[in-house]
C-alpha cells in the first residue's frame, strides 16, 4: 500500500526551501508540504518566549492537519529554542536545524569560525553547548542580522537587496578582534544560503561557508529508510499563515522548489 503522508518542512518564511532542496535531491519520490509561518515572520527579532509559545502549537495545528510522517523545523531560530518542546509535544519524528559549528570547526584552518544567524539564535544557550562540544579550540565569532533575512526573502521576490546588506553582515563578522583570521563561515539561518553568493562577494577575500542542508538530507533519508512512497508524488504544497501582500510574488521562486500548489492557512 502506498504512503501518501508527506514530510512537512516548516520556517517563518521561505529559507528553508535551503533546506529542503537537497532533501528534495535525495528523496525525489517524497511528497513534500512546506510551511511558511510569515504570520510571524520574522523570528529572529522575537524573545524566546515568544517563539516557544508559538512553534509548538502550530506545528501541533500542522501535524494534525497534514499528517507528516516526519517535520522538519528548517528554521535555526525555533530550532535552538524550541526544537525539544516541539519533540515532547508531538509523536512524530522532528528532525531540527542547529548551527553548522562542527562542520565550521573541522574546516577551520586559522581556527577562527563565523556563525552568521538571527539575533535570536546567536545568543542561545544551544549554540554555546555546540562551540563547547565541537569548537572548543576555536575562537567563534557571532553577528546577528535581521536585515539579511529580510535580504532573502527580497531576492527571492525577485527583488534586487541593497548590496551594502552583505557587506554589514560580513563586516559585523570581520570585524571583531581576531575576524581578520577568520576562514570559516556557518551560515546558522536557513535564508542565508539563499544569498551565499552576494555574501561571498561582499566578503571581498576568500571564505569558506557551511551549513546543514546537505546533513539534514541524509538524516531525513535515514529515519525515512524502507518508507512507501508513492508512486507520483505530485507537485509540493506550500502553505502560508496569512495572506501578506508579498505572497504572490513568490509564485516563480517555490514553483523553481518543486511548489506548484499555494494555500494559506
Ligand atoms: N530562517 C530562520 C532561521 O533559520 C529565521 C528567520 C527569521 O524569521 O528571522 O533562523
Amino acid at each position: 500500500m502506498t504512503d501518501k503522508r508527506p514530510i512537512l518542512f516548516f520556517d517563518s518564511g521561505i529559507g528553508g526551501l535551503s533546506v529542503l532542496a537537497p532533501a528534495r535531491a535525495l528523496l525525489p519520490a517524497a511528497p513534500f508540504v512546506y510551511v511558511a509561518d510569515n504570520a510571524g515572520y520574522p523570528y529572529g527579532t522575537k524573545s524566546e518566549l515568544e517563539i516557544a509559545a508559538r512553534v509548538p502549537a502550530l506545528l501541533g495545528r500542522l501535524a494534525e492537519r497534514f499528517n507528516p510522517r516526519l517535520i522538519v523545523i528548517a528554521c535555526n531560530t525555533a530550532s535552538t529554542i524550541a526544537l525539544g518542546a516541539v519533540r515532547h509535544a508531538l509523536d512524530l519524528p522532528i528532525v531540527g536545524t542547529v548551527p553548522a559549528i562542527k562542520p565550521a570547526a573541522l574546516a577551520s584552518k586559522t581556527r577562527v569560525i563565523g556563525v552568521l544567524g538571527t539575533d535570536a539564535t546567536v545568543r542561545q544557550p544551544y549554540v554555546d553547548r555546540l562551540a563547547a562540544e565541537f569548537a572548543s579550540d576555536c575562537v567563534v565569532l557571532r553577528h546577528g542580522s535581521a536585515e539579511l533575512v529580510d535580504a532573502a526573502e527580497a531576492k527571492l521576490r525577485r527583488e534586487v537587496p541593497d548590496p551594502a546588506v552583505f557587506a554589514r553582515a560580513m563586516a559585523g563578522l570581520t570585524g571583531q578582534p581576531g575576524g581578520e583570521m577568520l576562514d570559516v563561515v556557518a551560515l546558522a539561518c536557513t535564508h542565508f544560503p539563499l544569498v551565499e553568493a552576494e555574501l561571498a562577494r561582499a566578503a571581498g577575500r576568500p571564505l569558506s561557508f557551511v551549513h546543514g542542508g546537505e546533513g539534514i538530507a541524509r538524516r531525513i533519508a535515514f529515519l525515512t529508510q524502507g518508507h512507501v512512497w508513492p508512486e507520483k508524488p505530485g507537485a509540493g504544497i506550500a502553505i502560508f499563515t496569512a495572506a501578506t501582500p508579498g505572497v504572490d510574488s513568490l509564485v516563480p521562486a517555490l514553483r523553481n522548489y518543486g511548489f506548484e500548489d499555494m494555500r494559506i492557512l
